[in-house]
């Protein structure tokens, strides 16, 4: 019998450096309310939902906010966010990222998205690689947000498979510990100091070879 793992992408700052426009078009609502936002906090906004950012935001800048002005803002902020991936194509999926998408397809090993974001399914379209996926889970079937396992469980069960059978690809720290309170194997992508909690850190996709994707096939967790 051919041994297989579900292999479940995050998107944002995984697939494609959407990161950066996330960043400033939080950037932008901070600036507007006095709110000295950092790269540094940005990273407490990785993997978080929409919503749960702008309150990390006005809880960093101690701004109390009406319901109207919150939903006022999230929509901006969107709005500025989908300006930003008007011209988006293949060339933003990052180094290394394809390569291996098409190994694990040639494999047939099954492929997911796990994603906050609920502008998953049109970057997937735009990049050219939606068929890669066999389930697509995003920030429109969960109800609860990273840290919390439910995107990464549905994306599992989805590719018929367990958590115990699964691997997590995850720029966040949210995500990353998703992953592990979910009992997957969590591989993080990034820096080392800010992913420690990860089973493997990668600084990026150039750095996983189709060697590490076998063992990772046959790897109990
Ligand atoms: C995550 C990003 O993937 O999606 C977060 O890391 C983002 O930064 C979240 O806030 C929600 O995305 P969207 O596209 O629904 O605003
Ligand atoms: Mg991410």
């Amino acid at each position: 019998m051919t041994v297989k793992k579900a292999f479940i992408f995050d998107l944002d700052g995984v697939i494609v450096d959407t990161a950066k426009y996330h960043f400033l078009a939080w950037k932008k609502i901070a600036d507007q309310l006095g709110i000295n936002f950092t790269h540094e906090h940005n990273e407490l906004l990785k993997g978080v939902s929409r919503i749960r950012s702008l309150d990390i935001i006005l809880e960093l800048g101690e701004v109390k906010a009406t319901q109207e002005d919150k939903e006022k803002w999230l929509i901006q902020k969107n709005e500025d966010y989908l300006l930003c991936l008007v011209d988006m194509d293949q060339s933003e999926i990052l180094p290394g990222v394809l390569p291996i998408l098409h190994y694990l397809k040639t494999i047939n090993q099954p492929i997911a998205l796990g994603s906050a974001s609920k502008n998953a399914r049109p970057i997937l379209e735009k990049t050219g690689i939606l068929s890669y996926f066999d389930a697509i889970v995003d920030g429109n079937d969960v109800t609860n947000a990273k840290p919390d396992p439910e995107v990464f469980l549905i994306a599992a069960q989805k590719l018929n498979s367990t958590p115990e059978n699964s691997v997590v690809f995850e720029d966040s720290i949210a995500g990353i510990q998703a992953a592990n309170i979910g009992k997957i194997i969590s591989v993080g992508i990034g820096e080392e100091k800010t992913l420690h909690e990860a089973k493997y850190v990668f600084k990026d996709f150039t750095h996983i070879d189709t060697h590490f994707i076998d063992i990772l096939i046959h790897k109990k967790i």
